[in-house]
């Protein structure tokens, strides 16, 4: 079979997939391809090694039916049509709880840098604004003893809700499609409805997938229920926000701050005024984006098509 890896990945999921023996083209450009490059290069594979990068659509599945499996280098695939490929018998397999750890530290490291205003401290002092001590000026506020809200109790909502819970004591509530017992007798997670959550949290953290039901979850009525005092950190997909409810919340200070690892769109703009608020933090997407973590999404992105390639069954199956 012939595999395309259409993005610069490590190589240890390079070198995997060739001692199987598989036929392997590899994109070594750190510019991820256009789409008609991608759509033509993929018309010459069996497989596509692809990620949340590309948009694999209903038009670009119908231009490539003849694909068999798609290994997704990510947890997320709200970029693939997921009901065009099972349609059109494509597997789609990904790489969850390789990046649990990261993208959990991630969440909380912008929870931090939030209370603290830490980016814009430091914009501060690039600005040569860092003046002198004012006792009044620029105060965060502390973590300690605050209840934590979980939308999406998975492996990494339950990883940094460990987090919060161990370092400050922080009392965890969560909402999910399911309950997460392990989580309810390993740190007194308590689940509560939607609604009950937005009132009741000082923190809400996002790590529930991207679906019809969650795009743009958190609008204007959801920022609305918060608390004026509450964070809202979103490590997730950054559709799950209205990005303008987001910005209007924070101006009119319905809630306090916020943390971003993902925008929408991707990039965010250099101007977007999110960027220029002393409550707020946002990096580009690097939740899962440590050595350890991206080496296992290349491990098992690799590991899911040499399964396929021998009949499988595939450890990491979507579909
Ligand atoms: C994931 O694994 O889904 C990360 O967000 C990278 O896209």
């Amino acid at each position: 079979m012939k595999v395309l890896v259409s993005l610069n990945i490590p190589e240890i999921g390079i070198e995997m997939l060739r001692e199987a023996g598989l036929e392997v083209t590899t994109w070594t450009n750190d510019l991820p391809m256009d789409r008609e490059q991608l759509i033509a290069a993929t018309r010459q594979h069996d497989i596509l090694l692809s990620s949340s990068i590309y948009d694999l659509d209903a038009d670009f599945l119908a231009r490539n039916k003849h694909l068999k499996l798609i290994s997704q280098f990510a947890v997320g695939y709200n970029n693939i049509d997921l009901g065009r490929a099972a349609a059109l018998g494509i597997t789609v397999a990904n790489t969850p709880n390789a990046m649990t750890d990261a993208t959990a530290d991630i969440a909380f490291g912008l929870l931090l840098a939030v209370s603290r205003k830490m980016f814009h401290m430091h914009k501060m002092i690039i600005k040569d604004e860092w003046g002198h001590f004012r006792p009044q000026a620029h105060l965060g506020i502390e973590l300690r003893g605050k209840t934590v809200g979980i939308l999406g109790m998975g492996r990494i909502g339950a990883a940094f809700a460990h987090r919060c819970a161990g370092a400050y004591g922080m009392k965890v509530l969560y909402h999910n499609r399911s309950r997460n017992t392990e989580a309810e007798n390993d740190i007194g997670a308590e689940y509560v409805s939607f609604g009950e959550l937005l009132e009741r949290s000082d923190i809400i953290s996002v790590h529930c997938a991207l679906t019809k039901e969650t795009q743009g979850k958190f609008d204007k009525g959801a920022f609305d229920k918060m608390k004026p005092s509450s964070i809202f950190i979103n490590t997730a997909r950054g559709g799950i926000h209205n990005e303008n409810d987001l910005i209007e919340a924070l101006r009119d200070k319905r809630i306090w701050g916020a943390g971003l690892d993902v925008t929408h769109p991707e990039p965010m703009l250099y101007d977007n005024p999110l960027l220029q608020m002393e409550n707020v933090a946002v990096v580009p997407h690097i939740g899962s984006a440590t050595v350890e973590a991206r080496n296992e999404m290349s491990r098992l992105a690799a590991l899911n098509i040499i399964q396929f390639s021998k009949g499988g069954p595939l450890d990491n199956l979507v579909q």
